[in-house]
């Protein structure tokens, strides 16, 4: 029961404009904001994109200067941060548009924050109080997502890594927050299966995990269960019919809704999937996918009712447990880690890594070690 007499504090994102061909809509608004030198900031994938080179052209075509800068690591580093910011500088821009999945957005916020904030960028780290740091303006920043599944358009943090350790840290600030977001759903037509597929366990990992989260956030449970029904409903039909203007649709929003539900927090999933990318290189939607039934089954006790509202959500008859394998085995996702190279000898530094993840407080069941080592036994 939450205590009404303890303050919370809620936040709402950013002006959204979503729909097929709403990525049209960026070179006029970028117009009306006085902006003509934007610095487009993606990853080296997206950047080889027809949809990419078209987005470029046309704003080249409405009389924008336009440099790209994408030349960053998969899990982004510090030094792809300060090349970034350099390159702004250099090259004399006005504005920072993020194109990509969770790297490309990541990099173009951190260098967003870059521009006038000099200190070493890990200062600002947030777990370690760095928000305070944050005073000066960011330069106009805006956001279109390529993927359905981290979210990060509506996000206010970035995750980058130390070059060195590859220790993950957190860039946070409320101003990080994007004045704009394009979700074009028709960018993520020509995503593959596999992608799909992914990105999608990752967008309802996040609202799974945001509704059983700690904390009293009814607005975040709310838009979390909704978005739950609206992956359950898209998923398959995502991967299997990827021209499909409802399912992408559905999938985008649902994905930049778990992004809003997760200001409320994550959760065991996050942190048992978490070190499998960072000892292992696996992808982080994969991570999730292969986590959630085990980190579900997990918090089930004493979460009963939570549980049947996701059920009702998924429109299943079965336990959340079983769905998420049925689920998994319908995308072609692998069900057991051992598929994926992971073996006994790993499970020592995974748990490890797992018991220190800044996503675990959240979870509303408390996990020590060996109950985190019997998770990955048993997803073994
Ligand atoms: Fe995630």
């Amino acid at each position: 029961m939450h205590d009404f007499n303890t303050l919370v504090s809620f936040s709402f994102p950013t002006n959204i404009l979503f729909g097929c061909g709403a990525v049209r809509s960026l070179g006029p608004h970028l117009k009306d904001k006085g902006m003509s030198r934007p610095l487009i900031v993606t990853d080296k994938n997206v950047a080889q994109l027809d949809f990419f080179k078209s987005i470029v052209k046309n704003l080249e075509n409405q009389g924008f200067s336009i440099q790209v800068f994408f030349d960053i690591h998969k899990n982004p580093v510090k030094s792809d941060v300060l090349a970034g910011g350099e390159y702004y500088i250099k090259t004399n821009r006005d504005c920072i548009i993020g194109i990509g999945g969770g790297a490309g957005m990541d990099v173009a916020r951190a260098i967003a924050l870059r521009i006038n904030h000099h200190r070493d960028l890990f200062d600002y780290d947030d777990l370690e109080g760095g928000d305070k740091y944050v005073t000066e303006s960011v330069p106009y920043f805006v956001t279109i997502p390529t993927t359905s599944g981290t979210g990060s358009e509506v996000g206010r943090s970035a995750i980058i890594s130390e070059d060195d350790t590859k220790r993950k840290r957190i860039l946070f600030s409320p101003k990080l927050l994007a004045s704009q977001v394009f979700a074009d759903p028709e960018l993520t037509y020509d995503l593959p299966p596999f992608v799909t597929a992914a990105t999608g366990m990752d967008a309802l990992t996040h609202n799974m995990e945001a509704y059983l989260a700690k904390g009293y956030h009814p607005m975040a449970d709310g838009i979390a269960i909704k978005a739950i029904k609206m992956i359950s409903d898209s998923i398959e039909d995502a991967v299997n019919n990827p021209r499909n203007a409802k399912a992408r649709g559905e999938m985008m929003l649902a994905s930049l809704m778990g992004a809003v539900a997760f200001q409320k927090g994550l959760g065991i999933v996050h942190a048992t999937a978490h070190p499998l990318s960072t000892l292992l290189d696996m992808h982080h939607g994969l991570a999730n996918s292969m986590m959630l039934p085990y980190g579900m089954e997990y918090n089930l006790p004493g979460l009963e009712d939570k549980f049947k509202l996701m059920e009702t959500a998924l429109g299943t008859n079965k336990s959340v447990y079983n769905y998420l394998h049925e689920l998994k085995s319908c995308l072609g996702l692998p069900d057991k880690l051992s598929d994926l190279n992971v073996t006994v000898n790993h499970l020592d530094r995974l748990t490890e890594l797992a018991y220190n993840d800044f996503c675990l407080p959240a979870n509303p069941r408390k996990a020590g070690k060996n109950e985190l080592r019997e998770i990955y036994e048993k997803a073994l």
